[in-house]
This record gives structure tokens, sequence and C-alpha cells, in this order.
């Protein structure tokens, strides 16, 4: 990934708001883990974002793109993970909300791209709400079954299951093979059916 994007965005207009002008986007390192957690977190409680305990942010770290302002503001975050060749996925991507609109989330979004680029991946997928924001980036909607993989590591546990309000996304050809879950489901246990005539009285 690269350290810096220097492609131009907005400037802010309210004083009160960071510059986010020159943001930079860089890979994440474990004393940005705090930022990260506290920011992911203030968006878990409606179902923005998936939450995301401090140690699997730590544990994870590396797979997160920070955007900071030029002073190095911690701005936002995003999330690469890769599940092999044939599928990545973009997580926590958000930008704080005074922050929001001055291109940040674009830099941090093309950033992830790029990485899942050159580690050649050939598919990057996720789950949201903000369809919207992801077309912009090439992204299209698709059906959710499309992803077992994702679907396996996530959807299984979560209490939205039966009431999930995201739409599965993709960017590039659909997934052909999954890595997670059972790998062979079981033959079902059929009950073997007797041949020959029923007589009556027996
Ligand atoms: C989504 C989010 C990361 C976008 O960050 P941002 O810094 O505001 O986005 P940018 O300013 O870089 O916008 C990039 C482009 O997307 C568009 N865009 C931004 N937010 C959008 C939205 N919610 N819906 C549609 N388009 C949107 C912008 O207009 C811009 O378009 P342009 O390039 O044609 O001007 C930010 O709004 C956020 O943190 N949201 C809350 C968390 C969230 O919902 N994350 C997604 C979870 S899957």
């Amino acid at each position: 990934m690269s350290s810096t994007l220097q492609t131009p965005v907005s400037e802010s207009t309210s004083s009160s708001r960071p510059r986010v002008g020159g943001a930079t986007v860089r890979k994440a390192r474990l004393p940005d883990a705090v930022n990260i957690f506290d920011l992911v977190n203030s968006l878990s409680g409606d179902g923005t974002l998936l939450r995301r305990n401090y140690a699997e942010i730590c544990e994870n770290v590396r797979d997160f793109a920070i955007a900071e302002s030029e002073p190095g503001v911690f701005l936002g975050c995003g999330a690469l993970h890769l599940y092999g060749p044939h599928l990545a996925e973009v997580r926590s991507i958000v930008v704080k909300p005074e922050a929001k609109a001055q291109g940040a989330g674009g830099k941090l979004l093309r950033a992830l791209l790029e990485e899942a680029e050159e580690q050649k991946v050939s598919s990057v997928c996720l789950f949201t709400r903000i369809p919207d924001f992801f077309f912009h980036f090439n992204f299209r909607v698709v059906d959710r079954t499309t992803l077992p993989d994702k679907i396996y590591k996530d959807c299984q546990t979560c209490p939205r299951l039966y009431a999930c309000d995201e739409v599965a996304m993709v960017r590039g050809p659909l997934p052909k093979i999954a890595v997670l879950g059972p790998s062979r489901i079981a033959q079902p246990e059929l009950v073997k059916l007797q041949t020959g005539t029923i007589t009556s009285g027996q």
C-alpha cells in the first residue's frame, strides 16, 4: 500500500473540522489499535459496523490502513481481510464524523483496493448499508449466498442473522470457491426402502 495517496480532495470549510485536504493513508501499527477500537465501536451499537474487540484489532492490525491529517491526527480506518486469492473483504471502513465528505474515506478504500491488487486477489467483497458509496468504486450488489466464506466467518454468529439490513457487494468476478466452512456436507442418512410386495396379514 502506498504510504501517501496524493489525490486532491476538497478543503474543509469549517475551522472546527480537521483539515483533510492533505490526508495520507498508511498501514496501521499497534499504537493505532486504540483509535481503531474507539472509532469502529462507536458505530457498532446501531449495526453500522461489526463490533471488533481490542484483542482482535491488535491481532489483525496488519489488515488495517489509517487515514491521518497532515499533523498526524487520526481521521479514520479500514481493513482488508484476506480469505485467499479468490476473495478479500473490506471491513471496518469509517471516518470520524467531523472529517467526513472530504475525501478521506475514498482514499482509504482506494488504498485497500490497491493492496488487494498487490495481493493478486481476484474479488473484493463487503456487506454494507450504504451501497451508493461503494458504487463509486465499481462494487455491485450481489446475492449474499454467493459469498459463503463471509457468511461462515461472520453471519452465522451475528445477532442480526435473521434481521440483516445490509447488502452484499462485490468488485470483480464472483468467487468460484470457498475456503471456510465444512469442506464436505455429510451425506444425509437415507432410510432404506424395503423392496418387494407387502402382503396383508404380516
Ligand atoms: C462511508 C464513509 C467511510 C465515507 O467516507 P468519506 O470520507 O465521507 O467519503 P469521501 O468524502 O471520500 O467520498 C468519496 C465519494 O463517495 C461519495 N460518498 C460519500 N459518502 C457517501 C454515501 N454515504 N453515499 C453515497 N455516496 C457517498 C462522495 O460524494 C464522494 O463522491 P465523489 O468522488 O463523486 O465526490 C463515511 O461516510 C463513514 O465513516 N460512514 C460511517 C461508517 C460506515 O457506514 N462505513 C461503511 C460500512 S460498510
